[in-house]
């Protein structure tokens, strides 16, 4: 007889917050070099034998779903199609019968998007900074832009939906191209989502004066293209409609008016630590555990005591805001 997976309930932390969706990187390798993200030399990789197998990667997962009602995975990276035989990945994950989504910088889309929607992954999320190519080329460190315009088409041919376009907005960087960017979302019927730039680039250029506050940067499109507020679940983005039916665009205030009240999330980076928050300073070592023949129910208490931990929320522009000593590509967005 197959025993049920036992459900232990949700997770709840001591805010009272539910933690539903797991973010897993599987990689912190990246085929670009964001300035705001990575140093253009120099980035120490993680070591091939730390990184996750994906059958440990989707243990996890599956921990979290069969115990915790978890309903969500996003794979996440640095960049994670540059991870060998990815589509294998997804299709573990998409066995667990939960949403599983990818953020991606969509270089390689062209040539892998019809595997991964094939394999079960439902939704992508493009990053995209920039729709003139020399400025593209100047924040990624790579002459890029065409082959992501190619990788977005290449997502809704697949047929995934919706496809986003993720902006980080910055001040004397790329703050002048929203309007064009909402343009660009309703011709080609994809959901452009700005989001405020963090402290998590990995040289130190972040200071509050770049970031682009969210609030204005809806006023502009706004002021083009006459928007509404639509009504959203937990998600951290606001999301607006276009009052013409032109389609939708999302903004993440998550330095201007942080989201952490809402917070339904828990990340695995790719060398397996488990991290209860983008800003986290500590993490639990949950590969260790795997390694060492934890059963699930081993696995399973290890990730509620840390979802008890759980902090408030991060303090960014407050004396009291440590940054983490990981940037975003070792964390996984
Ligand atoms: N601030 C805001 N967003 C960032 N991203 C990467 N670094 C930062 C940062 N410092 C975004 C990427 C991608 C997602 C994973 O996170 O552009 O869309
Ligand atoms: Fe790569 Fe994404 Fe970092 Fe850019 S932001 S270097 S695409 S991981």
């Amino acid at each position: 007889m197959t025993s049920l997976p036992r459900m232990a309930g949700p997770l709840v932390d001591s805010f009272g917050r539910t933690v539903r969706d797991l973010r897993v990187s599987v990689t912190d390798r990246c085929n670009f070099r964001c300035s705001y993200c990575m140093p253009e030399e120099g980035m120490q990789w993680m070591p091939r034998d730390d990184l996750l197998t994906y059958e440990e990667l989707a243990r996890v997962a599956r921990v979290c779903v069969e115990r915790f009602g978890f309903d969500g995975v996003r794979i996440t990276g640095g960049e994670p199609t540059v991870r060998a035989h990815l589509p294998v990945l997804v299709g573990m994950l998409a066995a667990l019968d939960v949403d599983v989504a990818m953020t991606t910088n969509g270089a390689t889309l062209p040539l892998l998007a019809d595997d991964l929607r094939r394999a079960g992954l439902r939704r992508v999320n493009i990053s995209c900074d920039s729709l003139r190519r020399d400025r593209f080329a100047a924040i990624t460190r790579r002459d890029a832009l065409p082959q992501v315009l190619e990788g977005i088409d290449a997502a809704l041919a697949a047929g995934f939906d919706p496809v986003k376009v993720n902006v980080v907005t910055m001040r004397g960087v790329n703050d002048d191209e929203a309007v064009d960017f909402a343009a660009f979302g309703r011709e080609r019927g994809v959901v452009v989502r700005f989001i405020e730039f963090m402290p998590l680039d990995a040289d130190g250029a972040w200071s509050m004066e770049k970031v682009v506050p969210a609030a204005e940067t809806v006023a502009a499109v706004d002021a083009v293209f006459p928007l509404e507020p639509v009504a959203h679940g937990p998600e951290p983005a606001t999301r607006w409609r276009y009052r013409d039916g032109g389609g939708e665009i999302g903004a993440i205030a998550s330095v201007t008016q942080p989201f952490c009240d809402n917070c339904d999330r828990v990340r695995l980076t790719a060398d397996g630590q488990f991290r209860t928050c983008l800003f986290a300073t500590d993490e639990l070592d949950l590969r260790a555990l795997l390694r060492s023949g934890a059963t699930d129910d081993e696995l399973a208490g290890a990730l509620a005591a840390a979802v008890g931990a759980k902090w408030a929320g991060h303090r960014i522009g407050q004396v009291t805001f440590v940054r983490p000593a990981r940037s975003m590509s070792q964390i996984g967005g």
